[in-house]
């Protein structure tokens, strides 16, 4: 590697040094004796100033053969310039061409949105798509952070599986030799099997929904992260979401100012994500609901309108959501009589789970709960759901060994980014979204 290669967003380091940025053409301006070269290297933006005299004529020349994604090397002082953007531009005193790019597709114009997702492999060198990327890998980051600081082991699930964990009703089927497997939902069921063996764990990975869903939350892909723990109960279980997903507002707010900055993001929303978050029982939903003018029949899961009204209920703040009836919840989950009473063996009208749901229309980011320990109890639930006990003998097993109460929690990455960002749909938090209808480039 170059020594001390150069890139925009170190420039601080570098003040008063010459420098060579590499990187593309954003923009070029000229008036008379002096041009405006705006390169961006992939880290940030940066203006760079050619004086006619200070520079060979050749560059002076070879700036007019420039077009928008060019790529070059810009050679230079490197010096404070207050008004521009970062804070510092470069005197060029040598340019070199490295590829005139043809037109490019993606203009200042207003794009449609078809166009600029299948342009995605050019969409994403735009600013917004850019500073999105960039708060998505601090979220990685502030993730990975987050679960080792505090003990726990990465556990990763396998993506190939035999068996559902979501219904069977959104599997993803693939061939698998003389047989057939699936993409998974979720990789909770394995990460249960890492709690009993290593007590904290956290699975992370891709995940698969086949969802016909045409909103702006869903993704038939998308990013998951499952932490599951012994002996945490419900309670516990909601606390720690609580300061994970602080963890990840803070984090982004305090390592990725320009980046909110380019999205235009509301900071005061970021800054006031902290707990402990407002907590009601999906009982207490159904009557917010109701007087807000969007009630829903008890038993009727949530959509789009009620979770944007409890949005609005709590000012913007996220809120969980706990003690969800049974019958729309998943086999895995212990069960209750009341809310708030303990679990019960057996059926119980509550599922003692818990989802976060997020301000602004984002939806639910956290979806979790306590786990059925009792292998009778669970059994008959696989029953119910009409699943084949084959399929989750080693699931049951957790049950016949030592089995503890335990507890844990999926949050979808993509939902995260948006929320944090402020980006309407999840298509612009991945690189690559997968949706019904995109599955290219
Ligand atoms: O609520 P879900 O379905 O929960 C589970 O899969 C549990 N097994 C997780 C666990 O307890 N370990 O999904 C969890 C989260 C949702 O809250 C949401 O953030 C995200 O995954 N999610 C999606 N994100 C984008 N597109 C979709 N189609 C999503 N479906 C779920
Ligand atoms: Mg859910």
């Amino acid at each position: 590697m170059t020594p001390n290669r150069f890139y925009i967003e170190q420039a601080k380091e570098f003040e008063g040094k010459t420098v060579t940025l590499r990187g593309w053409v954003y923009q070029r301006r000229s008036s008379g004796k002096i041009k405006f070269l705006i390169v961006r290297d992939g880290t940030g933006i940066m203006q760079t100033v050619l004086f006619k005299g200070e520079c060979p004529d050749s560059a002076f020349e070879d700036f007019d053969k420039l077009t928008q994604e060019s790529s070059v090397e810009v050679t230079g002082i490197l010096r404070a310039a207050p008004r521009q953007p970062g804070g510092y531009e470069v005197g060029v005193q040598s340019l070199k061409i490295l590829h005139i790019a043809e037109e490019y597709p993606i203009t200042p114009k207003d794009h449609g949105v078809a166009f600029l997702m299948e342009h995605r492999h050019l969409w994403v060198r735009s600013q917004k798509q850019w500073a999105a990327l960039r708060v998505r890998s601090e979220i990685f980051r502030a993730i990975q952070e987050f679960f080792d600081k505090r003990g726990f082991t990465r556990f990763d699930a396998p993506i190939l599986t035999p068996s559902s964990c979501e219904g069977t009703s959104t599997l993803f089927e693939t061939p698998y030799f003389d047989g057939k497997a699936f993409l998974s939902q979720s990789g909770q069921l394995y990460g249960e099997v890492g709690a009993m063996a290593l007590g904290k764990i956290y699975v992370f990975g891709p995940t698969f929904r086949a969802e016909k869903s045409l909103t702006r939350k869903h993704l038939t892909e998308f990013w998951m992260v499952e932490p599951e723990m012994a002996f945490y109960d419900l309670e516990d279980n909601m606390e720690l979401g609580e300061q994970f997903v602080e963890h990840i507002a803070q984090t982004v707010l305090a390592n990725r100012a320009r980046e909110l900055e380019i999205l235009e993001r509301d900071l005061k929303k970021l800054e006031s994500i902290k707990g402990p978050f407002p907590r009601i029982s999906y009982d207490e939903a159904i009557k917010i609901l109701e007087k807000r003018g969007v009630g829903i029949p008890w038993g009727e899961d949530f959509g789009a309108p009620h979770e944007t009204a409890l949005g609005e209920e709590f000012g913007g703040r996220p809120v969980y959501v706990h003690h969800m009836p049974s019958q729309i919840k998943a086999f895995y989950f212990k069960q209750s009589d009341s809310v708030g009473g303990p679990g019960v063996e057996g059926n119980g009208k509550y599922a003692l789970g818990c989802d976060l749901i997020a301000p602004d229309g984002y939806g639910e980011v956290i979806g979790g709960g306590q786990r059925e320990e009792n292998v009778a109890t669970l059994r008959r639930r696989i029953a119910e759901h009409q699943l084949d006990e084959k399929d989750y003998s080693w699931y049951l097993d957790l049950r016949r060994f030592g089995s503890v109460p335990h507890s844990g929690f999926g949050l979808g990455v993509e939902r995260t980014v948006a929320w944090m960002t402020g980006v309407e749909h999840v298509r612009e938090t991945i690189p690559f979204a997968r949706t019904p209808n995109v599955i290219r480039p």
